[in-house]
């Protein structure tokens, strides 16, 4: 089978298409033909080699999985004996196992793993670019944030990178449990964020939330744009900081805004991918049931052939995509 192969960590040159050998499904394993995928942030980090946390994660010399992409979406092709849950032509999606591999036109999971059939909305390559973002934003909205939609007062949430991809889910979803959502993007995606539901945008190019003289419940720098010392003094006296990008500063931050030192504002990083299957899968049927309700929908920049990958690459690079770039494969 062909798949997009990257034996270094470097430009985005070091990912090439190359023939590797089609996986065979164990007892317990679907063999899913991928149609879509996506590349993302995260493919871009690991990729490149750069940040130290990330090489603990993918490899300290050379990368450990050879083949990239974190989510997916096809059709089962094939199933092991001991399968129950899924049958051969199932129209499915869902996140990556910890191997990634979605970068190839083919990939086994284990049925217990978080695999789900499409939306019956959604096409089967669009839904390839909801895992990874709104998989990623629920926890953080919901555990982190602590938004539910039965409060009786909406809480005040600045929604960083409002524009990326779990920006973009994190902007609708927020929405969905009721709160006041100022989205931080530039001038150019102003429509865009509005047109998923925030309440007020911040062309971030122009003004800085941080000087607004506005207090906020929730910042959640879903980038890692505004570190947690530059946004406490916008949030309101029990607030919190919350961030998808690890550095060492919210790790000291995390510690220094816990109880024993008694601050009242919070700063905290989630790792959402390290969460149970059984945790991913009850959120990901929350996040299918959303879209299939139209409350909310995939954000969806540019699609490239898996042949031009290196291309999706260059502009995730950018860091300036809207939402998700799909990979399209047969
Ligand atoms: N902790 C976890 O469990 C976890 C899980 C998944 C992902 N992540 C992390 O989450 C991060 C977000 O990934 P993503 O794919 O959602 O991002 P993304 O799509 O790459 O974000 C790009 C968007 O950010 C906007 N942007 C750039 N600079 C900005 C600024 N200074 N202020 C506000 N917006 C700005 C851009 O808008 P303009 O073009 O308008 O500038 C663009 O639309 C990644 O760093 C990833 O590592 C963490």
């Amino acid at each position: 089978m062909k798949a997009a192969v990257y034996n270094k960590f470097g430009p985005p040159e070091v990912v090439k298409i190359v023939e590797v050998e089609k996986p065979v499904p164990k007892s317990n394993e679907v063999l899913i033909k991928i149609r879509a995928s996506t590349v993302t942030t995260v493919d871009s980090i690991f990729r490149n080699g750069k940040n130290l946390f990330a090489r603990l994660a993918v490899g300290i010399t050379k990368p450990k999985n050879k083949i990239q992409g974190s989510e997916f979406s096809g059709v089962i092709e094939e199933i092991g004996d001991k399968v129950t849950k899924f049958n051969v032509g199932d129209h499915v999606f869902g996140p990556a196992d910890d191997n990634f591999g979605c970068h190839a036109e083919y990939k086994c999971l284990n049925e217990e793993h978080t695999i789900l059939t499409k939306p019956d909305n959604l096409s089967l390559i669009d839904c390839a670019a909801v895992p990874s973002g709104a998989l990623t934003a629920v926890p953080f909205l919901r555990d982190g944030a602590k938004l539910t939609s039965s409060s009786k007062h909406p809480k005040r949430i600045v929604i960083i990178g409002a524009s990326g991809s779990v920006g973009t889910y994190a902007v609708q979803i927020a929405k969905y449990y009721g709160a006041h959502v100022t989205g931080v993007c530039s001038a150019k995606n102003i429509e865009l964020v509005k047109s998923i539901g925030a309440d007020e945008v911040i062309d971030y190019t122009k003004d800085d939330f941080t000087n607004n003289g506005k207090s906020y419940d929730v910042v959640f720098d879903t980038i890692g744009k505004n570190p947690y010392n530059q946004c406490k003094n916008s949030l309101s006296e029990n607030g919190i900081y919350l961030t998808a990008y690890i550095t060492w500063s919210i790790l000291f931050q995390m510690l220094f805004t816990t109880k024993i030192f008694k601050s009242r504002r919070k700063a905290m990083i989630l790792f959402t991918g390290l969460r149970k299957s059984s945790e991913k899968t009850a959120d990901l049927k929350f996040i299918k049931e959303l879209i299939e309700s139209n409350k909310i929908k995939p954000v969806i920049d540019k699609k490239y052939p898996l042949e031009q990958i290196t291309d999706a690459h260059k502009y995730v690079d950018t860091g300036h995509k809207k939402g998700n770039v799909i990979i399209t494969l047969g």
